[in-house]
Formats: C-alpha cells, sequence, structure tokens
C-alpha cells in the first residue's frame, strides 16, 4: 500500500458520522486527508474534525476516486446503493448499516473477537449491530473458556440508537412535557419520554422485532458457530447514551462467578465494574464516552446447572458504532487489507 491513505466518512452530519470524524482524530488515525459526505441537503455545510472543521460534499457514484477507506454510516438504502461504487473503485467499505451484515461476501467484525474473518474481505465489512458488539465482546471469552450454549438477552437501549433525529425526539418531549405543551411523536412509535418501548425496527413474521432478530444471526455468524442458541428482547429506554443488557446464558462447562469475573478482567476491550458490598455496577451514565465495554452483576443463575447472569453496558454510539468501525480500519491497516483484489464482486 502506498503511504497516502485517504479516509471518507459518509454519513459524516449524523450522530455516529460525527462520532466517527472525532474517533478518527482521537485514535490518530494515520489518514493523510480526511472527507466527509452526507446527502445533498448537507452539501456546503461544515462538520468538526479536531481542531478544524471539514466542508461535507455530496455523495455520489463517483466520490470514491482516490480513496482507499469509506466509513459508512448512512443508513442501510444509501449503503446498498453506493458501496458497490466504493468497491469497484478499489475503496474499502466499512458499513455501519444492516445492509451487508448476513451477506456471505461481507466479513461481519467485531475486532476483539473475530479479527481473522477480515483477511477474506471483498471490499465491503460490515459494523454489526450495537447491541451485538457489547454483548459478544463480553461474551466471547467466557465461550472460549466455557462454550456457550445458549443466550437469553433483553436490551435496555438508548434513543441515539436511532440516530440524532433519536436524540433530538427525547429532548424535545422532555421539554414540551415540562412545559405543557403537546408532544411529537416521529422517531420511535410511542412518547418516549418516561416511557419504556419493547419494540426496536419494524415486526418480522415470527413476532420478533428485527432488532431482535439482528442479535440472533449476528451472534451466529460472528461467532462461527450455529449450534449457539440465542432469543432476544430489545426494548428502547428514554436515555440518550449508552445501552444496557441483561445477559443469562448457558454453558458447557460450569464456570463459576468469581472465575468468569477473572476472565473479563483479563478480556480485551472489557472492563468489571462489580462489587455489590460497595453498590457498584455498570451504569449507562457511566459508560458514555468510553471505549470499553462494560460488565458486572456477575452471578451463577441458581436455576440451572451451569449458567451465569450478568449487565453489559457499552457507550452505543462509540463502541457500538463508531470505534468499532475505526478499530476494523486499523486492524485492516495493521494486516495490510486496504486494498480489494477483485473490484468486481459486488457489481456481478
Ligand atoms: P444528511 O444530514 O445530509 O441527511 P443519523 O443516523 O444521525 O440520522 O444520520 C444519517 C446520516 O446519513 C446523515 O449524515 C445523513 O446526511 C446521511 N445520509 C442520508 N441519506 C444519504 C444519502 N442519500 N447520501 C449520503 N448520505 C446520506
Amino acid at each position: 500500500m502506498s503511504k497516502k491513505l485517504t479516509v471518507a466518512v459518509v454519513g459524516a452530519t449524523g450522530a455516529v458520522g460525527r462520532e466517527m470524524l472525532k474517533t478518527l482524530h482521537d485514535r490518530k488515525f494515520p489518514a493523510t486527508e480526511v472527507r466527509a459526505f452526507a446527502s445533498a441537503r448537507s452539501a456546503g455545510n461544515k462538520v468538526p474534525f479536531g481542531e478544524d472543521e471539514l466542508t461535507v460534499a455530496e455523495l455520489t457514484e463517483k466520490s470514491f476516486e482516490g480513496i482507499d477507506l469509506a466509513i459508512f454510516s448512512a443508513g442501510g438504502a444509501t449503503s446498498t446503493k453506493f458501496s458497490p461504487f466504493a468497491a469497484h473503485a478499489g475503496c474499502v467499505v466499512v458499513d455501519n448499516s444492516a445492509a451487508w451484515r448476513m451477506d456471505d461476501r461481507c466479513p461481519l467484525v467485531v475486532p476483539e473477537v473475530n479479527p481473522h474473518a477480515l483477511g477474506k474481505h471483498n471490499g465491503i465489512i460490515a459494523n454489526p449491530n450495537c447491541s451485538t458488539i457489547q454483548m459478544l465482546v463480553a461474551l466471547k471469552p467466557l465461550h472460549d473458556a466455557a462454550r456457550i450454549k445458549r443466550i437469553v438477552v433483553t436490551t435496555f437501549q438508548a434513543v441515539s440508537g436511532a440516530g440524532q433525529k433519536g436524540v433530538n425526539e427525547l429532548e424535545k418531549q422532555v421539554r414540551d412535557l415540562f412545559n405543557a405543551r403537546e408532544i411529537e411523536t416521529k422517531a420511535f412509535p410511542y412518547q418516549i419520554a418516561f416511557n419504556v418501548i419493547p419494540r426496536i425496527d419494524v415486526f418480522m413474521e415470527n413476532d420478533y422485532t428485527k432488532e431482535e432478530m439482528k442479535m440472533v444471526n449476528e451472534t451466529v455468524k460472528i461467532f462461527e458457530d450455529p449450534s449457539v442458541r440465542v432469543t432476544a428482547t430489545c426494548a428502547r429506554v428514554p436515555v440518550f447514551y449508552s445501552h444496557s443488557e441483561s445477559v443469562n446464558i448457558e454453558t458447557e462447562k460450569k464456570l463459576s462467578a468469581k472465575d468468569a469475573r477473572v476472565i473479563l478482567s483479563q478480556a480485551p476491550g472489557v472492563k468489571v465494574i462489580d462489587n455489590p458490598r460497595a453498590d457498584l455496577y455498570p451504569l449507562a451514565l457511566d459508560a458514555t464516552g468510553c471505549d470499553e465495554t462494560f460488565v458486572g452483576r456477575i452471578r451463577e443463575d441458581e436455576s440451572i446447572e451451569n449458567g451465569l447472569n450478568m449487565w453489559i453496558v457499552a457507550d452505543n454510539v462509540r463502541k457500538g458504532a463508531a470505534l468499532n468501525a475505526v478499530q476494523i480500519g486499523e486492524e485492516l491497516l495493521r494486516r495490510d487489507l486496504i486494498r480489494v483484489t477483485d473490484k468486481n464482486v459486488f457489481m456481478k
């Protein structure tokens, strides 16, 4: 690879896109140039990049000439339409949407869990769903130690998971309610202020939501283990940033809570906060702005022979999206994989 490395952020005006720019800057990603793209609506607007500002350009099919790596967070439709043009231009895509996650041509990667999967990329790499990422960062070391047979997860997901419009809606509803004004509901199916909504994304034929099925299917793909059974319930809560998850696992081998704590305290990207006596456990407010996945409330499930319960929290915009995507970029660089071997794989 040449020394020059041009990186694009697509969806640079969105909640995750802005965090991607911040993460690239904070981690000193070795780009010689960073470009910002969004829709025609934002062309000419400025977005912060460290001390500087970048001028946003409209994304077109021709935007990828001369770009080595494009990190997308602009929704599934934009990614479906434009990523093949990026790969065709020799630009490697890391995409944050659900568009390519279950496509056999695309690795689905959490760098702490399955970085080896990058070796087979064809130009488009998928960033998993935010709830899947934090769950698997915590569960992979336990899977390696005791083989997980079944996962039962309930999520408590922040409004920022729905993008900037989700953040704005919670803020406005709270202000309007305190001022005795009518509230507007657009980003979520019901009022989210002071409420909990057990539905994220659309319902599927089996009455699970798409978000819940993402956790099921993505876990199997990332673990490369179809024998792991997963069931999920995903709820939206009136929290701005950081998703919390109640996770129950059943393992093949016995794993005590104490052993799990030791394993997790040595695991990459994980921080254990688990001291009931001192009233310490992971909190969404504390996780916000942090890179780590926090795990606590680790205890043995006394209703089965080999089971554990735990509480997993991470910043959904950071580790659940922007940071994971940038870490994939770093891993690609480390492995000298920022190149597209067959530029036509997604054009056929
Ligand atoms: P824009 O601000 O111009 O609409 P969020 O997830 O916070 O809602 O952000 C979505 C991001 O995706 C925004 O940056 C948005 O840009 C961008 N986006 C939406 N549609 C397109 C498109 N057709 N081409 C490029 N970027 C798009």
